[in-house]
């Protein structure tokens, strides 16, 4: 099986994924690092140098590649993975992904990427806590319609690691 984790930038895809990952004996996989560790550029690099499409052609190639090749494995999507070209339909309809939101507030996404922004280029030019908060709140309406198809949707919302690992592997078997 692969399960895959998705959610909005800093909604702790990579962080659980990787606890979720130790746990069941998987490997882990974060898209983001797997595409930079492949095409040899960091992600702010290679939006500066071939823009977003670029990206997200890279994104969806190696989504796929992943799912060809790979099994028993975690794998933390980038925030914006299920929203482009096949990626969400792609991931329900592999027999062997099972797919888990992880739907964070607003609030506790802000208050993350105010100290996290500068590796995300969609979001690294906006200065103030109330230009990312509204940019944030815009993104997410229009972003939850593809996270939302995920087979289990958990609330992370006043949860800690282990009860949030504890819930994913309770829908999961
Ligand atoms: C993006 C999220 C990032 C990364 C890229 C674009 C997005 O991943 O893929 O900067 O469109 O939301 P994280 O969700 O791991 O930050």
């Amino acid at each position: 099986m692969i399960v895959v984790l998705i959610g909005y930038m800093a909604s702790g895809k990579s962080t659980i994924g990787r606890i979720l990952a130790k746990k069941l004996s998987y490997n882990f996989i974060d898209l983001d690092d797997y595409i930079e560790v492949t095409e040899k550029k960091s992600i702010n690099d290679i939006f500066k140098a071939y823009g977003e499409i670029y990206f997200r052609k890279k994104e969806t190639h190696y989504l796929n590649e992943i799912f060809a090749n790979k099994n028993n494995t975690v794998l933390a999507l980038g925030g914006g993975t299920p929203c482009y070209g096949n990626n969400m339909e792609t991931v329900l309809k592999s027999e062997h992904v099972t797919s888990i939101y992880l739907k964070a507030t607003i609030d506790c996404i802000v208050k993350r990427l105010e100290t996290e922004k500068d590796k995300r280029p969609l979001i690294s030019h906006l200065s103030s806590r109330s230009e990312l908060s509204e940019f944030i709140g815009k993104h997410l309406f229009e972003r939850v319609q593809f996270y939302s198809k995920a087979d289990y949707t958990i609330d992370t919302n006043n949860k800690n690691k282990s009860e949030i690992i504890e819930k994913i592997i309770l829908d999961l078997f």
